[in-house]
């Protein structure tokens, strides 16, 4: 793997992250998978930390998707309670880093108590200006999809839009990502060669970054040799 020490010269200016492979750092040390999410959550606090730092605007991280609802009750409860308490312990950090918090996805089917705390973690934090995290939470890309094209004929029934008028612009528009840039940079940790439902959409053009570490292995290093690797890819948007 190459590893430079030196700053990286191109930033993206959106980061999104698959964090994948918590069960199986926890199986490799024979530990719970909440093991796994529990230490992943660190690697959530080194990576919004070296986002900041290297002047990144938009960081979203792909926390729980539509399908995670699927697993063993006891493994969801974990994670319900376990982003609870990251959101309630990490609030003043995110102030002291001049972070502003945001979430994606059917927020409404998180547990009451989480929705709660992560209205006041993000009303905590919505005058901050410097990196804006957002967490995809029960979020899956074809919900939202479904969600914009409801939308949409609504709008148009309502008779504020025009059908004729609806292009790439106005439909991403009634998307959950209608105040953010598209992702410059994904990365996915833990080698899977798949998207899970995520951002279909705003994806088009971004670039891919797949490493074979697992999620609570991947800190700040990692982040920059990914950051690095992006500053080589020569972006052609379709053009020459
Ligand atoms: C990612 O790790 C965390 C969530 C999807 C919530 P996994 O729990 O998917 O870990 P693996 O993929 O089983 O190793
Ligand atoms: C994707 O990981 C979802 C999140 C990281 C939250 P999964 O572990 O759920 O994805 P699959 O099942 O391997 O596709
Ligand atoms: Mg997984």
């Amino acid at each position: 793997m190459s590893r430079t020490d030196e700053e990286p010269k191109i930033i993206p200016r959106h980061i999104a992250i698959i964090m994948d492979g918590n069960g199986r750092w926890a199986k490799e040390r024979g530990l719970p998978r909440t093991e796994g999410h529990r230490v992943g959550a660190d690697s959530v606090r080194a990576v919004v930390e070296e986002c900041s730092q290297l002047g990144v605007e938009f960081l979203t991280l792909y926390a729980f998707s539509s399908e995670n609802w699927k697993r063993p009750k006891r493994e969801v409860t974990a994670l319900m309670s376990l982003l609870e308490r990251f959101l309630k312990t990490k609030t003043p950090e995110m102030m002291e880093q001049n972070v502003r918090l945001q979430a994606i996805g059917r927020l409404h089917d998180l547990p009451p108590s989480c929705q709660d705390q992560l209205h006041r973690s993000i009303a905590t934090t919505s005058q901050n200006t410097g990196l804006t995290l957002i967490l995809a939470l029960s979020y899956g890309a074809r919900e939202e999809i479904i969600d914009g094209v409801k939308s949409l004929l609504d709008s148009v029934e309502k008779g504020h839009l025009d059908k004729a008028m609806i292009d790439n612009d106005i439909f991403a528009k009634h998307l959950y990502t209608r105040y953010y840039p598209d992702p410059d940079l994904l990365i996915r940790t833990s080698g899977e060669l798949r998207i899970s439902n995520f951002l279909l959409w705003q994806i088009s053009y971004t670039e891919f970054y797949v490493t074979e570490k697992l999620w609570p292995d991947f800190r700040k290093a990692e982040l920059r040799d990914a950051v690095h690797e992006y500053g080589r890819r020569q972006r052609r948007f379709g053009g020459v």
